[in-house]
């Protein structure tokens, strides 16, 4: 999983125009994104309210790339359905928002998604490894979950390593994916780390439409 063309960019589109989401996401699509990052929030488990399906139903016919539905919301399971009828590929959910994340799991793939499970800075390992066969990816928050353009926590890199050991000696095909604060500076560094998904907001949109695909190119490292 090294090398700079396995790199993957999943640009967040809570970063984007919400007045022109379509055109945005068509954007990023052309401008070489990997994986369109849905941010969906419930301003319950997270203090912020972003979309819900039937927005994500909207966008879908703007990318033919994957759609990695992030649910920062609780309870999820309710919900596993409505976002994979609406276009989801990959359903990540928190572990926190209960009360049974292998059932969660088990429910993503029933619907005919891919599964990741987050992990917020403060959330021990301990949950991940006795899923870590069970799923598709994992997420590794950078920041606390609830909002775009905040700092990058440096603590994650030593946990990204050590999941990254963990799905090598496994042989596992799990994607490790990480998610805030990622930038030009913080970018290459979590790659070292073994990061293979990144998600970036503020630094995909940052210039406006023009300078998309140089932020993608830059982000990934093969610019
Ligand atoms: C935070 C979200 C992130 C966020 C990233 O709760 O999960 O996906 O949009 O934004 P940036 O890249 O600006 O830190
Ligand atoms: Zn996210």
């Amino acid at each position: 999983m090294s090398g700079k063309s396995s790199v993957k960019i999943a640009p967040s589109i809570l970063a984007s125009d919400f007045a022109r989401l379509g055109e945005e996401v068509r954007a990023i699509t052309e401008a070489g994104a990997d994986y369109i990052h849905v941010d969906v929030m419930d301003g319950h488990f997270v203090p912020n309210i972003t979309i819900g399906p039937d927005v994500l139903k909207a966008i879908k016919p703007y990318s033919d790339k994957v759609f990695d539905v992030h649910l920062m919301i609780s309870p999820v399971d309710f919900y596993i359905e409505s976002f994979a009828k609406a276009g989801a590929g990959i359903i990540t959910f928190h572990p926190e928002a209960g009360p049974h994340p292998h059932r969660t799991i088990q429910s993503i793939k029933a619907a005919g998604c891919k599964a990741g499970l987050s992990l917020n800075p403060g959330t021990p390992l301990e949950f991940l490894w006795p899923l870590l066969h069970d799923i598709d990816l994992v997420l590794v928050m950078s920041v606390n979950p609830g909002f775009g353009g905040q700092s990058f926590i440096e603590s994650q890199l030593a946990r990204i390593e050590t999941i990254r050991k963990r799905i090598d000696a496994e042989g596992l095909p799990v994607e490790l994916e990480v998610d805030g604060g990622i930038n030009f500076e913080t970018a290459p560094r979590a790659i070292a780390a073994g990061a293979n998904v990144l998600v970036a907001g503020t630094a995909t949109f940052k210039g406006g439409p023009a300078a998309y695909a140089k932020n993608i190119a830059t982000l990934r490292g093969g610019a």
